[in-house]
């Protein structure tokens, strides 16, 4: 092989870009400007720092972390949901969409918290749980008395305590006061609140339409809660289950004109707030108003596959190199295409609800790589706590406040080397969930002294995304080289004048490719991730990675 060419500046004469560049996007129209350079941090409030040593995260320890937060550089946090609530399912059963749990402090500390991240560039958003509420709401206590009273058409009921059965549909059945039987939207103390149905059976006359005074009354319910939040600071929220709304609603349709009209309003009176969907269907919330949906492992195996084995498959993310990009690819690049230019694709390196970890089974250098490609792609990333430092989840655990298979990704964060990893001064027996007791578990004090660590390396790609507007969310974005069963993955990403290529190599084996046909005489400069990595042989470029590797390079005149 011929030597490599000195780093920093490589003056190469020529790059390859590809013939069919796209055009230039820009920030979607009504979309709150820090999106672009957003690199979301999502937190779940009862494992992230626990301020009064009661064993539970809470706010005042988030308010104690936020230098942390800054020195990382996340610009934006999503709290997992912190209302009160009895915790069935860890507070996706709202109680009480007006009051913080007290377990996690008072309306006053979420207000000084959103006032503390805003001085450090940080804004918050919160969880909204739009499709339902815990049985224990009064709302729901309310709905389900025999009498007729303001919420009797909140939720959903039949209007047969001896009709168990209803198509398309689940009933919780018996135990109200009224002979009714109600729908529930996730586990059986979650009713679904009642949006209505797109196409209400005509024999079954409980099934409302969208336009009946109790989906009516929910509806402007759900805005107030938005107002009421938005007005003491909140930047926007994730919504939870954003496609469960309306039912027997194909394609989602009337679900997607509610949000079509939020968005029309927050459009006109609070337009620097966003709106996140835990949907993982980007076609369709993204035109409807969401100005970012997830990915997430529901249905296709493309974002399922990328860090977490899918069955039989190992991961993308792999030092195997048995699967490639291009499983991810086939998902990603229509949805990519057809959301273009209307809102933000969010990857996020895991979430609540996703075992294993990213850190399970990845060393430091294999995180690297993830995060490179996580704070590189288009769209708006997010980094469940806990990532940037490689935290595993815990297998076996018994299942804590519905976690079930879940719970292993939910265990506190890993600040230092004290007692409970510095989450907390409670006993151990009294943590809300076992630290990992693994003796080399990382945490942020050690991570921060170690210049190669994943955090290090998280630190560093974040600066790098929010240096280059290439790079951020609108940037363009085209797939140079991802061949099936092949690494590595280069590709293109470009605004205005800047174009950055980025490539990729998770495997543990070198890997060379060709890039496609050349156009300008330019010369690249190295950003970050190894540099000296793409040479001139002839007519053709090749680049060529290390095992466990990744690069980005400027394209400049
Ligand atoms: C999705 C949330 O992420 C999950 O944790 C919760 O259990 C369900 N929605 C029900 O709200
Ligand atoms: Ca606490």
């Amino acid at each position: 092989m011929r030597p490599l060419l000195p780093s920093l500046l490589m003056a190469l004469s020529t790059l390859l870009l590809p013939a069919d560049e796209p055009a230039a996007t820009a920030t979607p129209a009504h979309t709150p400007a820090w999106l672009e350079n957003a690199v979301f941090y999502q937190i779940y409030p009862q494992t992230y720092r626990d301020s009064n040593g009661d064993g539970i995260g809470d706010l005042r320890g988030i308010i104690e972390k936020l230098p942390y937060l800054h020195e990382l550089g996340v610009t934006a946090l999503w709290l997992s949901p912190c209302y009160d609530s009895p915790f069935g399912d860890a507070g996706y059963d709202v109680a009480d969409f007006y009051k913080v749990a007290p377990r996690y402090g008072t309306n006053d500390d979420l207000r000084a918290l959103f006032a503390e991240a805003k001085k450090v560039g940080i804004r918050v958003m919160l969880d909204l749980v739009a499709g339902h509420t815990s049985n224990q709401c009064e709302w729901f206590r309310q709905s389900q008395r025999h009498e007729r009273n303001p919420y009797t058409d909140w939720y959903i009921w039949n209007d047969n305590v001896w009709d168990w059965f209803t198509p398309g549909l689940q009933l919780v059945v018996g135990g109200a006061e009224r002979a009714a039987n109600y729908v529930p939207n996730f586990f059986h103390f979650q009713p679904a609140l009642n949006y209505g149905f797109a196409q209400p059976d005509p024999k079954a006359p409980w099934q409302q339409p969208i336009t009946a005074p109790g989906p009516q009354a929910v509806r402007a319910e759900l805005k107030k809660i938005m107002r009421f939040w938005f007005d003491l600071g909140a930047a926007g929220f994730r919504v939870d289950m954003a496609g469960s709304l309306v039912k027997n609603d194909p394609d989602g349709k009337a679900t997607a004109a509610l949000w079509a009209e939020f968005r029309a309003w927050m459009n006109t009176e609070y337009p620097d707030r966003a709106m996140v969907s835990e949907w993982s269907q980007p076609q369709i919330a993204i035109p409807n108003g969401f100005h970012m949906d997830f990915l997430l492992p529901f249905a296709k195996p493309g974002y399922k596959a990328l860090f977490r084995p899918d069955g039989a498959a190992v991961p993308i993310f792999d030092r195997s190199g048995k699967n490639s990009i291009r499983t991810f690819l086939d998902e990603f690049e229509p949805l990519y295409t057809a959301t273009r230019g209307q809102g933000f694709i969010a990857i996020p390196s895991g979430n609540h609800d996703t075992v294993p970890r990213l850190g399970n089974g990845r060393d430091p250098r294999d995180l690297a790589v993830a995060m490179a490609f996580l704070l590189t792609m288009p769209g708006v990333p997010f980094i469940y706590y806990g990532d940037e430092l490689g935290l595993r989840a815990l297998d076996g655990l018994p299942s804590k406040e519905g976690g079930y298979g879940r719970t292993g990704c939910r265990t506190p964060m890993q600040w230092d080397a004290s007692a409970n990893a510095g989450f907390s001064t409670a006993s151990a027996a009294a943590l809300y969930l076992p630290v990992d007791p693994a003796a080399d578990r990382p945490n942020v004090a050690a991570e921060l002294a170690y210049p190669d660590s994943a955090l290090r390396a998280t630190q560093q790609l974040i600066a790098l995304r929010k240096a280059h507007p290439s790079l951020a969310a609108s940037g363009d974005f085209q797939v140079l080289v991802a061949e099936k069963d092949r690494w590595p993955f280069v590709f293109r990403r470009a605004k205005g004048d800047e174009v950055i290529v980025v490539a990729l190599n998770p495997t543990d084996q070198a890997v060379t490719a060709t890039l496609p046909a050349a156009v300008v005489a330019q010369s690249l400069v190295p950003l970050a991730g190894t540099s000296d990595t793409f040479r001139r042989e002839g007519d053709t470029w090749l680049v060529t990675l290390p095992p466990v590797s990744y690069t980005v390079v400027r394209v400049a005149e």
